[in-house]
């Protein structure tokens, strides 16, 4: 029988595999869950274990914060030690973090077979870590699971070794599994203090440890026509303090700050928000999903999500106050009506991912 090691280390990362570890546990199948504890503090991590009823980590590996090379260095270490104990037959990362890369990384050079989850996606910007992650995990996988025929593409391009499959994305699974348990235990749209109000998210390396592009994004926040309501990323409280900016985000009478928010209120803030801004790779999939549906402003001067623009709900408007509150102003005058169906699939992404991995020789 295959043992798949579930390798998880992020907020996002716990959120999308979350669907697959419930369809592996409802398939009866052999699996463990790896959490390098990249994210370690309550609301990036255990709050989703809780939301999403998962099953508590098999091993916690305590790699916390460092540069770019510690944190991906000291992941690799300790994830071949569990391997080395576990043997899995398969191991499974998901999206671009350090801990995807350090994943496949230890797992290839032991000759175990890599799945990667999300597949596929490119921004062509050098400049993010997560594009190193991505590019060198698809290298290293034996198993593709492209979200999109584009992401297939991508990979196909590249002349990746490994076979590719298009599945969806997870994400969507997440969405709509989730929203009723959203709508039944979720008061965060008590603790709103607007009647109509923006979503607003910021935590990419590029943009918050940039002073000037975090002086923008302040400039938006406060500015914006329809006020914020802004779930602060840690990195970004970081940056913001060490940048002098805090304050004047803290005290805007437009802005309303709040610590990480679990999944189960971000789903209600995403689905009552009236748009959303973010540099945020999930949301500008969540944003398409049809229980939600929301026009994104991708804080960004790129995307490895051209399919939520295609589709017409994102709009990469970059980092510049102008441009951003112009392209926002645009929306508010026509609020153009978000037809097409989600790109990402229907939300069996993870029943298709474990039918696939079922099916493996082992
Ligand atoms: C990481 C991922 C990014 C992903 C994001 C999801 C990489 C290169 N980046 O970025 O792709 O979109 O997670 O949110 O893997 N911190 C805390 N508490 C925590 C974790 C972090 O306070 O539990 C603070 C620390 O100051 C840390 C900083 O946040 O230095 C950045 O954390 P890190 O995991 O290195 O990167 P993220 O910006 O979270
Ligand atoms: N999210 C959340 N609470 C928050 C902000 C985001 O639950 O306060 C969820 C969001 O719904 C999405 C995921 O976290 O599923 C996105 O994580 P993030 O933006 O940190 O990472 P990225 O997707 O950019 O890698």
């Amino acid at each position: 029988m295959v043992m798949i090691s579930v390798v998880v280390g992020t907020r996002p990362e716990i959120i999308k595999m979350g669907p697959i570890v419930l369809e592996l546990q409802k398939r009866d199948m052999e699996f463990d869950i790896v959490h390098t504890a990249q994210h370690y503090d309550m609301e990036l991590s255990a709050v989703f274990f809780d939301d999403l009823g998962l099953p508590a980590p098999t091993h916690t590996l305590d790699v916390g914060s460092g540069s770019q090379a510690e944190q991906t260095a000291e992941a690799l270490r300790k994830l071949e030690g569990t391997f080395e104990e576990t043997a899995p037959s398969v191991v499974l990362v998901e999206g671009d973090t350090n801990t995807v890369l350090a994943g496949a990384l230890a797992a290839a050079k032991m000759g175990i077979d890599v799945g990667h989850v999300e597949a596929g996606l490119r921004s062509h910007d050098l400049r993010m870590p997560e594009e190193h992650n991505r590019r060198l995990t698809d290298h290293l996988s034996s198993l593709l699971f492209a979200p999109t025929e584009t992401a297939k593409e991508n990979l196909e391009r590249e002349n990746v070794w490994g076979r590719i499959w298009v599945t969806g994305n997870t994400v969507i699974d997440a969405c709509m599994t989730f929203m009723r348990t959203a709508e039944e235990k979720s008061e965060v749209l008590d603790r709103v203090r607007f009647d109509e109000f923006s979503l607003a998210t910021a935590h990419r390396k590029e943009n918050v440890d940039d002073p000037e592009v975090l002086s923008h994004l302040v400039e938006i926040f406060t500015e914006c026509p329809v006020p914020v309501v802004y779930p602060v990323h840690p990195r970004a409280v970081k940056m913001l303090k060490e940048f002098h900016l805090y304050e004047k985000l803290s005290e805007s009478k437009n802005v309303q700050l709040l610590p990480p928010v679990g999944y189960l209120d971000f789903l209600l803030l995403m689905r009552e928000c009236e748009f959303i801004l973010t540099d945020s790779g999930g949301i500008q999939e969540e944003a398409t999903s049809p229980n939600i549906r929301k026009k994104v402003f991708v804080l960004r001067i790129s995307t490895e999500r051209p399919e939520a623009v295609e589709a017409g709900y994102a709009e990469v408007v970059g980092t510049g106050s102008g441009d951003v509150l112009s392209a926002v102003g645009r929306y508010l005058e026509k609020r153009e009506a978000l037809a097409g169906p989600s790109p990402y699939g229907d939300g069996k992404s993870s029943e298709e991912i474990v039918s696939i991995l079922r099916e493996k020789p082992s």
